[in-house]
């Protein structure tokens, strides 16, 4: 199936939204306009000043020697060198600087918009943009900007060089070919360049995501034995990405042909013109040769215009995913100036959520929690126990009523103090591609060893990190997918118990572990139970009988059992 997605901003809307961001460096933007304009000029120096020595050698008064002449033909040929470089260099250093920028920017915007955002959104094109939409920004910033400007500079120099040396016939035929290859071409080249250009991304990215997501259920396809059917439609997109692809690159070279075509016909034109001007002795020889030279040699910064379309389509789309990103509002916005506590109790009073605001999720929702007690919620899957968890973490904005920590509201509380006060250890733990003992260390970062085999010892973990190859010093990457899911759980439980949190939200500590691992875990929290509060949702029997109140969650209401 084809996503075709349309750009939500006009194109225009994109590029001037892209140019504000450039900001302080906009005057770096101008230099690098500057050098370039005066590159082309030098570079066009070099068969001017030659077509001067002719006009000179054809009897043109003309005040400076052939050698001057010949001198300033290499000088600006070595400028040109020069200036290029500088242009180069000042666009280079704006892309770059400014990407530096704008990562910085998402990850600002991605840390306002987690963790909702991030179980929302397909994770895919969070990272497809830090990646791939970021790249082809630097497209933009280094090669499109810079280019337009120091066409319409150029051109409007040359026109009224032009002008003055050769009359304003030549002039005219200038400006129309300009405007012909500058304007009308990449129009007509971008009309030609469309469909076949969105089309070609579309079955690109689609190609990728179904490839991507084959090897990543590889195993599960291997279990259903539908490894020939998978095969077969990869073969089949496969085939149309080619398709799309051969399609796309034929356009280009068509494109670049018209663009080509109509450079010559220019100059045809313009050299025709010039001899009609001779001939009608509207001009002398020597001045309509000066100035059909240097439309001749003018043509380069617009024929750069001309090249932009193919580039630019792609970069609209990501300068739109960009920008969707960085306007995005967060769901949650984070406390900054709230009040800070130390918890002591929980109350939650007529609590209700929906994650769409048109399916309730919780429903008038009451209960409450002490310090030095563990209350279990049981109900079935589904029902919104972990979305609970969550809303007691601020991970989403409640909808109705109210959750206080020591009589203070949530909304009111710093959110950085809140997660120090609060943790959770989810149904399913990450564990990054560091060492166990760095992967403990994001709960405390200056927890000492003793501290680290202290809360393994108490999530039962430690024996088995023991048998590890490095111990605690063992690279998780380097076990591959050996860790087992309640390995993995038992860690999490691990980082919660070393994190200095006061209540503990625990997902389904024990769904994963056996009956003599569930039972260790659960006399560790039993012992930790005078010193911390624990929240706990099971759907085991055995789990919930340490708990010292129980409630049930049923249809979006809370119910107390025990
Ligand atoms: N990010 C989300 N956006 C929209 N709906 C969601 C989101 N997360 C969960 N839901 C929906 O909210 C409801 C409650 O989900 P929740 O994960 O809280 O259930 P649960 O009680 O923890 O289930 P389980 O016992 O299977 O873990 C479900 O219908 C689920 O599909
Ligand atoms: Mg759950």
């Amino acid at each position: 199936m084809k996503n075709k997605k349309k750009l939500r901003r006009s194109g225009a809307k994109i590029m001037a939204s892209l140019v504000l961001l450039l900001g302080s460096l906009a005057y770096i933007m101008l230099l690098a306009v500057i050098n370039g304009t005066l590159g082309f000029i030098s570079a066009m120096g070099v068969s001017l000043f030659g077509a001067i020595g002719i006009a000179k050698f054809l009897g043109e008064s003309i005040a400076v020697s052939y050698w001057v002449l010949i001198a300033l033909a290499v000088g600006c040929g070595v400028l040109r060198g020069l200036l290029r470089y500088f242009e180069q260099y000042s666009n280079h250093y704006i892309a770059f600087r400014l990407l530096a920028t704008l990562r910085d920017k998402i990850f600002a915007s991605l840390r306002e918009l987690c963790p909702a955002k991030l179980e929302s959104k397909q994770k895919g094109s969070i990272i497809a943009m830090i990646t791939s939409d970021i790249e082809t920004l630097e497209v933009f910033y280094a090669h499109t900007i810079s280019p337009i400007c120091i066409a319409v500079i150029f051109s409007l120099i040359i026109t009224i060089f032009v002008a003055i040396v050769s009359g304003p016939w030549l002039a005219l035929v200038a400006v129309c070919a300009y405007l012909f290859i500058g304007i009308a071409v990449p129009m007509i080249s971008s009309g030609m360049l469309k469909e076949s250009g969105v089309n070609y991304r579309c079955e690109f990215s689609s190609f990728n995501a179904y490839f991507l997501d084959s090897i990543k259920g590889v195993k599960d396809i291997v279990l259903n034995n539908a490894g020939e059917k998978r095969e077969k439609e990869v073969n089949a997109r496969s085939d149309v990405l080619l398709r799309e692809t051969k399609k796309m690159k034929h356009n280009t070279t068509a494109a670049a042909a018209f663009t080509e075509l109509s450079v010559s016909f220019a100059i045809l034109i313009t050299l025709i013109v010039g001899i009609v001007l001779v001939s009608a002795n509207a001009i002398s020889l020597g001045r309509m040769i000066i100035g059909v030279v240097a439309v001749f040699s003018s043509f380069g910064p617009v024929i750069a215009i001309s090249a932009l379309p193919g580039n630019l389509t792609q970069t609209f789309a990501s300068g739109d995913r960009v920008l969707d990103l960085l306007e995005e509002k967060p769901v949650v916005n984070a406390v900054k100036d709230g009040e800070k506590i130390e918890y002591n109790n929980l109350k939650v009073e007529n609590l209700s959520f929906s994650y769409d605001s048109q399916t309730q999720v919780l429903n008038d929702i009451c209960m409450h929690a002490q310090k030095g007690e563990i209350v279990g919620i049981v109900g079935e899957s589904g029902c919104g126990k972990s979305t609970f968890l969550k809303l007691l973490l601020r991970f989403w904005q409640k909808t109705g009523g109210s959750i206080c920590y020591n009589g203070i509201d949530i909304d009111n509380i710093n959110s950085d103090n809140l997660l120090d006060n609060v943790t959770m250890v989810s149904q399913v733990t990450y564990l990054f591609d560091e060492s166990i003992e760095d992967n403990l260390r994001i709960a405390k970062a200056n927890a000492t060893d003793e501290e680290l085999e202290h809360a393994c010892r108490l999530a039962s973990v430690h024996d088995f990190i023991m048998t590890l190859p490095e111990g605690y010093k063992t690279r998780v990457g380097a076990l591959g997918d050996n860790l087992s899911a309640g390995e993995k759980q038992r860690i999490g439980l691990a980082r919660a118990f070393l994190s200095g949190s006061e209540l503990i939200l625990l997902d389904e500590p024990t769904s994963n572990v056996d009956s003599i691992n569930e039972g260790i875990i659960l006399k560790a929290l039993k012992e930790q139970k005078n010193k911390k509060s624990i929240i706990l949702v099971s759907h085991r029997e055995s789990t919930m009988a340490i708990a010292d109140r129980i409630y049930r969650v049923e249809a979006g209401k809370m119910t107390a059992l025990k």
